[in-house]
């Protein structure tokens, strides 16, 4: 099944993380462990991060590691051969989804429009990350296609702050909202790893 519709349900928040340096992701990826949040999507912005993939997969095998920014059927396989469980996409082509449906993994592609979702639904994938969430009319527009596009979910990402997640977590067709406020450039920077942990139990409590 390559939809992702379970990915939506294993945590309240995804965390959208970037790292510099991959020896970085193995202490992130327990920091949010210990703050209750099993999951991670790992984005491919950076030259260090199909490494810090591989090292999660190696050494913290108990959370769920995706990776996101995907935008090229060259990085969807990069992604799948470093050991990432998943997939996330900011928003689709045709040659990116089928890249994505040959890696065998669960994912999840980006939609921003009522046309994209349905050409995402027609392909079978009901699960769909909705980016960017807040410029693209945020908690409003998702209510809005609620009716027209029943059995769609989302996880809505891209402006999403600790207080507006609840409005978005309280609508039957949003599984989870993703962000990166979990892991603040800053905290990365210094090294400190339980601000990451303290952010993820107050995530992890949103549910
Ligand atoms: C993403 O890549 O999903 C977004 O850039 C995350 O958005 P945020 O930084 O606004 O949470």
């Amino acid at each position: 099944m390559h939809s992702g519709d379970a990915l939506l349900d294993l945590s309240p928040v995804m965390p959208v993380v970037v790292v510099d340096d991959a020896a970085d992701a193995v202490p992130v990826a327990r920091a949010l462990l210990d703050g209750g949040i099993g999951v991670i999507e790992l984005t491919l912005r950076t030259p260090a991060a199909l490494g810090a993939i591989e090292r999660v997969a190696a050494e913290v095998p108990e959370i769920v590691i995706g990776a996101g920014t995907v935008t090229t059927a060259e990085q969807a396989k990069q992604a799948a051969a470093a050991g990432a469980r998943f997939l996330v996409t900011p928003g689709c082509t045709d040659r990116l989804l089928d890249a994505a449906f040959d890696t065998g993994l669960p994912f999840l592609p980006g939609a921003g429009t009522v046309s994209e979702a349905m050409r995402l639904a027609e392909r079978g994938l009901t699960a769909l990350k909705f980016f960017p969430a807040e410029p693209s009319g945020g908690v409003a527009f998702l209510k809005a296609i609620a009716g027209p596009l029943p059995g769609l979910r989302f996880c809505p990402t891209g402006g999403i702050t600790p207080e507006s997640a609840p409005r978005y977590l309280a609508l039957s067709t949003v599984g989870c909202v993703g962000g990166s406020w979990l892991t603040p450039g800053d905290a990365l920077a210094a090294k400190d790893f339980s601000r990451i942990t303290a952010l993820a139990r107050e995530a992890s409590a949103l549910a």
